[in-house]
């Protein structure tokens, strides 16, 4: 069994509402040696932007298009909706050392229906990209969602050629379990469960 007390730190809101799930985990950022996980706000919507609109970061994200920043915004405004409803969605991840915001990680349900099972997922601008950031991220995540969602297992999906993902899942000690079809695509499906070894 993990523990949140080993390398993550949550810090919350305080909220009058504190009786669900959601309005306990509302607003939560995560930190490690390196990161800080802010959920979106429309502060992000520049640095967000930069990676939604770059070719290389988007190539395996949806149907590869790169999205203006109109979209970026509509976006991050559903995503804040996600987070006051559910308590986890998206993340903006800045480093620490310079405060850049150097990429996205998030904790949502597959396909973004309610029902369907949770998922972790990120991205980082190409700049911050092999020095073991999205690992980090990914797993102060999971320590999330097992810690203080309640999941008892947490799956990633990726495009088969999307190779770095993969590792990403791999050094997370995620398992593989199959080939599915996810966002109208053939994925790659890993899988992680609760009493994942720390
Ligand atoms: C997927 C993605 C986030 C992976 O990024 P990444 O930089 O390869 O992954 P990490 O941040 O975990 O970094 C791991 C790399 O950093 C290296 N590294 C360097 N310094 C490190 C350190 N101090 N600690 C850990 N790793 C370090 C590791 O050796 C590893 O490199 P390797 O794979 O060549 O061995 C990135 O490729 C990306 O943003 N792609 C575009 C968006 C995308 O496709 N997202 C996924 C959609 S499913």
């Amino acid at each position: 069994m993990i523990s949140l007390a080993q390398g993550t730190t949550c810090h919350r809101r305080e909220s009058a509402r504190d009786m669900t799930t959601a309005s306990r985990t509302s607003g939560t950022t995560l930190e490690t040696a390196r990161l800080r996980l802010e959920p979106f706000a429309l502060a992000h919507a520049g640095a967000l932007s930069l990676m939604d609109s770059d070719p290389a970061v988007m190539r395996f994200i949806g149907d590869g298009s790169t999205k203006p920043l109109d979209e970026t915004i509509a976006a991050i405004k559903r995503i804040q909706d996600r987070w006051e409803r559910l308590g986890y969605s998206w993340w903006t991840i800045f480093e620490k050392s310079s405060g850049t915001a150097i990429g996205a990680a998030c904790l949502q349900h597959l396909e973004n229906m309610d029902e369907k099972p949770l998922e972790i997922g990120w991205r980082l601008r190409p700049a911050s990209q092999g020095k073991g950031y999205a690992t980090e991220a990914g797993r102060a995540i999971i320590e999330f969602g097992f810690g203080k969602i309640g999941a008892n297992s947490l799956l990633a999906v990726t495009n088969p050629e999307n190779v770095r993902s993969r590792k990403v899942m791999e050094r997370l000690g995620m398992t593989f379990r199959g080939t599915e079809t996810h966002y109208g695509q053939t994925c790659v499906v890993f899988v992680i469960e609760r009493d994942w070894p720390t």
